[in-house]
């Protein structure tokens, strides 16, 4: 069941309808619908195991689903070929391990996709790079390599070399989990900064606060199923159901 969306009236960048993915017999994603609508923030919550990040990979068609449409910016993602290519490179993704090439620097991180699959000019890809590496504020960092640098820094040029490919929506999978404490403010500004500059967002956070004063809408996941989608204050407050309740008096307990 999915609860009525509370969005405000943006297009829908991220649409997904009736979504089931399985794994053999087990079902990761259990009929799901949502939207995510232009400019808004959209955090996901809910107990390790119920979907969240299956369904940041689906949405990017890292995994294939069983049943149900999404699409991105009112196009259908097909299975495979050229428009796959392309819709995909307009949602952009940071994951928990930043995932960034060790053996190249900074610079060459952010550059590569632009250069080689939007065939952007070096020089161009560069001074963008230059310019989103300023924005996560690691302007001096541009040739070290990955290894050179604290947790909180790669995730930061994650989220630039991302950004690079100037994507429509940004997916987050917990973004601060692989964190030592003291570097995830660091991060989480990032993305806040982000979402002030009106970048579509889907965020997977287990940061209550964050979620809580960054988020339009909160989506809380238990074993595959959207089960409630609501505002920050609302969820927070006033949980519709009993499995919400159950999750938050957990993580809101200490
Ligand atoms: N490649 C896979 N093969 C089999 N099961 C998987 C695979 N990926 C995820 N799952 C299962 O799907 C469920 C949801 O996983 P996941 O989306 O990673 O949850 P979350 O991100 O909310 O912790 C889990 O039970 C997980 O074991
Ligand atoms: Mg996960």
């Amino acid at each position: 069941m999915t609860a009525p969306s509370t969005a405000p009236a943006g297009r829908p960048l991220v649409r997904l309808r009736h979504v089931t993915k399985r794994f053999g017999g087990f079902t990761a994603l259990d009929d799901v619908s949502l939207d995510v609508n232009a400019g808004e923030v959209v955090v996901v919550i809910g107990a390790s195991g119920s979907g969240k990040s299956t369904l940041c990979r689906t949405i990017n068609r890292l995994e294939t689903i069983e049943s149900g449409t999404i699409e991105i910016d009112g196009e259908r993602l097909p299975e495979e070929g050229r428009d796959l290519a392309r819709l995909r490179a307009e949602v952009g993704m940071v994951f928990q391990s930043f995932n960034l090439f060790p053996h190249r620097t900074v610079l060459d991180n952010i550059t590569l996709a632009p250069v080689r699959v939007r065939r952007v000019p070096r020089a161009q890809a560069e001074a963008r790079a230059r310019e989103l590496l300023e924005r996560v504020g690691l302007s001096d960092q541009a040739s070290k390599r990955p290894t050179q640098l604290s947790g909180g820094q790669q995730q930061r040029v994650a989220i630039a070399r991302a950004l690079a490919m100037d994507p429509k929506v940004m997916l987050f999978d917990e973004p601060t989990s692989a964190l030592d404490p003291e570097m995830i403010t660091e991060v989480l500004d990032v993305i806040k900064d982000l979402a002030a500059s009106g970048m579509t967002m889907l965020v997977v956070t287990h940061e209550m606060g964050f979620a809580r004063s960054v988020a339009d809408r909160v989506v809380f996941m238990d074993e595959g199923q959207v089960v409630e989608d609501a505002a920050p204050e609302q969820f927070f407050t006033a949980p519709a159901t009993e499995r919400a309740r159950d999750f938050l008096s957990k993580v809101l307990s200490h």
